[in-house]
């Protein structure tokens, strides 16, 4: 079936939470999302990545230093690689004190508790597969992964998962693994290649930089993985009339840290 999930509803472009919400929460924790959903921020970007023990867990960076206590608690084990700890040992972080004193005790959420908190809010999830050179074989561990948790159902499927990275090979591996979910390669392909990526991915979704009206045209004009014309969703975007801009140049989606804001901007626009 040709999954529904089209990103720009009525014309104009979504805003997704980058890691949730930052601005006004700690980056993919729990409470950034809670806070997207309060926000009325539907759509809601993580970043996924493999423990020792090959637990998947909700992480931006590749080491555990920037958002946890890590550095305190775990002295002598710089530099606090994520695949060099276990998932017990990841859970006893604090994720959130980094952050701000009211966060303290904030964990750092599995993928599969995140799974059910978005669910929860009745959000929909931009999911990055993160570094995965690092972690052979994740592609397949996160299909399993997804499927346990209901998440390759029909309804998930149709509108509420995109798995994006910035790896082609493995976003080329999930494809092949499940060709019914929705893939975005992270970058801006020459658009003589744009058809190549297309083969797999039915999203482009490029630093918003690279972004120009020409650019968008071009990415429009390519049919991606599930016959559709492919979308772009530009990264990172907090500025309001940076976000009007794009949206006029055609953008599907904007990813921002500030998704509040840019709706906002976007309805004034
Ligand atoms: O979703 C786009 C953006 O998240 C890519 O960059 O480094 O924030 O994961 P990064
Ligand atoms: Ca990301």
């Amino acid at each position: 079936a040709v999954p529904a999930v089209k990103f720009s509803q009525a014309g104009a472009p979504l805003a997704i939470g980058h890691r949730g919400v930052p601005v006004r929460a700690p980056e993919n924790t729990l409470a950034s999302i809670d806070e997207a959903a309060d926000l009325g921020i539907t759509w809601v970007e993580n970043d996924v990545q493999r423990t020792k023990d090959g637990a998947l867990i909700v992480m931006h960076d590749t080491t555990l230093e920037r958002t946890t206590d890590a550095r305190r608690r775990y002295p002598g084990r710089a530099p606090w690689k994520i695949a060099d700890f276990t998932l017990a040992e990841i859970q006893k972080l604090d994720a959130g004190s980094w952050y701000d004193r009211r966060f303290t005790g904030e964990r750092v959420p599995t993928l599969r508790r995140y799974l059910q908190r978005v669910d929860h809010n009745r959000q929909k999830l931009l999911l990055e597969v993160k570094a995965p050179e690092l972690y052979p074989g994740i592609e397949r561990q996160l299909a399993a992964e997804l499927r346990r948790a209901g998440w390759l159902n029909a309804r998930h499927v149709r509108s509420s998962l995109v798995v994006q990275s910035f790896s082609a090979p493995s976003l080329k591996a999930f494809h092949r693994v499940r060709a019914d979910v929705k893939t975005g390669f992270l970058g801006a392909p020459k658009p003589s290649e744009l058809r190549s990526y297309a083969a797999f991915a039915d999203q482009v979704n490029p630093n918003h930089k690279r972004v120009t009206a020409a650019y968008v045209r071009a990415v429009h004009a390519v049919r991606g993985a599930h016959g559709r014309p492919l979308e772009v969703s530009a990264w990172t975007v907090d500025n309001g009339d940076r976000a009007v801009a794009l949206a006029r140049m055609g953008v599907d989606g904007i990813i921002s840290n500030a998704p509040q804001v840019i709706e906002e901007a976007l309805e004034e626009g």
